[in-house]
């Protein structure tokens, strides 16, 4: 079980980051003992950092004479370290105070100022996750991961096989793989982050989700096809999505004023979301579009269409869809020539695949009756 740190606990963590962040290079030479009087409410912690002959120590205690003596609140001095709190302000407007000469105080972001240097930490983005900078290249090959459990059987792949017919039709080979056949074995993550500390991305399970992340490291353009389960993922499509952790690095850089991890090996990939669900609007994908939002940021794998058809089983099984059912078939074949051909879809394409063709309450009326007929027998 996870516990709560102790005041202890957290400030010997940053006096151990300080020690770190001292910068030997730049201050060779630099000697100071800095004394730490840190209180919080009745307790008050003793600590100090040596810094001699190019080495930074940190110890719990007193120094019989350190070169200066700082004395804070816990609170304050943890402010100051992350940087909540500017150390001079600090000073003057006696959130602290301390004895002992001002320029050890002057010098300490300086001294402790090293910067981490860690090569595979590069924070550029790559002019193909740049819509405006990508020039999109024909793929000879796709790679279709079905996730329904229904496999050839369902929806999905009922509606997908249009997709599948538009990306033939553009010449392009398809290679679809149904992860629920029963010989393919994906178990989940187990948290256990050995792919980032010991193993260099290859994971402790030894079971299928391996070779198809190969496959998916590989492939200039993904498609991933699946029912909408509970407003996300299917369960086995969702274990191989999570065991793509050992694609990422242990380190953190910015994106688009968020943070992201960097690559382990930098490649250019593209993926294309593509999922049926059973209620008629579109606004049920919602969630399952910013999760692969975030999945394309998180994997540096941008998201070039996102193919919907909400109502799947309606609008094939109603009386009222027939005509529709045949635009949204001829929709989702112009969808995948224009994928391969442009790396993109357009909007009125992705308009008529995604519409609600039937009234909603006939399309209620109708899906009622049909299970209430189904219970029944
Ligand atoms: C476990 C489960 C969860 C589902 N969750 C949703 C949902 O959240 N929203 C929705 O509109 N449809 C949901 N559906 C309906 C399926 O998305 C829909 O029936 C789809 O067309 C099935 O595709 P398939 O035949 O390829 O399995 C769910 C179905 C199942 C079995």
């Amino acid at each position: 079980m996870i516990k709560m740190l102790s005041t202890k606990e957290i400030l010997s963590t940053l006096f151990s980051y300080m020690v770190n962040y001292y910068d030997w290079e730049r201050f060779p030479d630099f000697e100071a003992i800095y004394q730490f009087i840190l209180k919080e409410g009745e307790q008050t912690f003793h600590y100090y950092i040596s810094i001699a002959k190019g080495k930074a120590e940190y110890h719990e205690g007193e120094h019989e004479s350190p070169s200066i003596k700082i004395y804070s609140p816990v609170s304050v001095w943890l402010d100051i370290a992350s940087g909540r709190l500017n150390g001079f302000w600090g000073l003057i407007t006696r959130k602290y105070r301390i004895e002992g000469p001002l320029s050890y105080l002057k010098q300490m972001d300086k001294v402790f100022g090293k910067k981490i240097d860690i090569p595979e930490i590069e924070e550029k983005i790559a002019d193909y996750e740049d819509p405006k900078k990508r020039i999109w290249k024909k793929p000879d090959k796709v790679l279709v991961i079905n996730g329904s459990p229904r496999q050839e059987k369902g929806f999905t792949f009922f509606y997908l096989q249009y997709l599948l017919k538009g990306f033939e039709k553009a010449e392009t080979e398809v290679e679809v793989i149904n992860i629920y056949d029963k010989h393919i074995n994906i178990e989940p993550c187990r948290g256990c982050s050995t792919c980032w500390t010991k193993t260099d991305g290859v994971c402790v399970i030894k079971d299928d989700a391996n070779d198809l992340l190969e496959k998916i490291g590989n492939a200039y353009l993904t498609v991933y096809a699946f029912p909408l389960y509970i407003e996300s993922i299917p369960a086995k499509l969702k274990a191989l999505l999570d065991r793509r952790f050992i694609i990422i690095l242990p380190y953190f850089i910015p994106y688009c004023n968020l943070t992201r991890h960097p690559l382990r090996n930098k490649k250019e990939r593209y993926m294309v979301l593509f999922s049926v669900c059973g209620l008629p609007e579109i606004e049920h994908f919602k969630p399952l579009v910013e999760t692969f939002k975030g999945m394309a940021r998180g994997s540096h794998t941008p998201l070039i269409a996102t193919i919907l058809r909400p109502g799947a089983e309606g609008l094939y099984g109603s009386p009222y869809g027939k005509e529709y059912l045949k635009k949204v078939l001829e929709s989702l074949e112009q969808a995948g020539k224009e994928i391969i051909e442009k790396g993109k879809v357009s909007k009125n394409v992705m308009k008529a695949i995604s519409k609600n063709y039937i009234p909603l309450a006939a399309w209620r009326e109708g899906a009622n009756w049909y299970w209430y007929l189904k219970r029944e027998k």
